[in-house]
């Protein structure tokens, strides 16, 4: 009985010197961001992750449990980054931008580099209606699609330090204005045509596209939401020729700006 209770001791110490650890190691991260700031740093340092990530799995080779503590560090890494971006933007991240723009793409990246949680409206609708967007077109029509689109924006309000990527319509209801900047900043995405008929021209998924897919109806299109998108926009981003972290940079660059 007596070894159990000194076990046990031993133990409690041992939770006393992680939660110290994790809290220090919480705070370090908030001063690494703050000196990345003052000095102009790029926030997104994937090389940093890969060093941390190749450090770990060689002290892990020879140690017992080594997959149980792996686990630990990845979230730890996880809840690092998510400190980050806590600390760089305290409202949500509203992406819009014409279909295959690149919505999706930098709202799965701004998942994998700062944790944030995504809202992806269209797999969110097609879900809850239990079809595809395409089907809910033909089925119930646009104008029904473009309510329940209204609708889920208003949901959205209540959360905070996410990255809602809108359908390409969304912006085109004028009465979605508001309630795109109620949720935060709006970040606007750009290509040039022929780069979105490349990033489309396999993809079924897009009704306004299916029998469309050329440059000339694409950048009809575009010139007919332009003026729209632009005027909800807080910021805009083109996207040709950059690599995911090079969006995300001048994302974070220009929301800090
Ligand atoms: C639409 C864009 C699509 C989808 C629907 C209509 C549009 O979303 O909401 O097909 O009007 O631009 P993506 O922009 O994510 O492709």
């Amino acid at each position: 009985m007596e070894q159990l209770e000194l076990l046990r001791a031993d133990l409690a110490e041992c939770d006393e010197i992680l939660l110290h650890t994790l809290a220090m190691r919480n705070r370090i991260v908030e001063q690494i961001m703050a000196y990345k700031e003052a000095n102009n740093m790029p926030i997104i340092q994937p090389e940093q992750e890969k060093k941390q990530a190749e450090w770990l799995s060689g002290q892990l080779e020879h140690t017992r449990h080594s997959r149980e503590i792996q686990n630990i560090f990845d979230e730890v890494y996880r809840n690092s980054k998510k400190i980050q971006a806590r600390q760089l933007f305290d409202y949500n991240i509203v992406l819009i931008g014409f279909m295959g723009a690149g919505k999706s793409t930098i709202s799965s990246y701004l998942n994998t580099i700062f944790g944030m949680e995504v809202v992806e409206m269209d797999q969110i609708i097609a879900q809850r209606e239990g079809m595809t967007i395409s089907d809910i077109f033909e089925v119930h029509g646009e104008e029904y699609f473009r309510d329940l689109e209204t609708n889920l924006l208003i949901e959205m309000q209540n959360k905070k330090n996410v990255v809602i990527s809108c359908g390409g319509g969304v912006p085109m209801r004028e009465r979605n204005h508001p309630e795109m900047k109620k949720n935060g900043k709006v970040v606007l995405l750009t290509a040039r045509p022929e780069t979105i008929l490349d990033r489309v021209k396999d993809d079924h998924s897009r009704p306004l596209l299916e029998n469309n897919k050329n440059v000339e109806f694409i950048e009809q299109l575009m010139e007919k939401r332009r003026s729209r998108y632009e005027a909800v926009a807080d910021i805009i981003i083109n996207t040709d020729g950059k690599t995911k972290l090079e969006i995300c940079e001048e994302l974070v660059q220009k929301l800090q700006g």
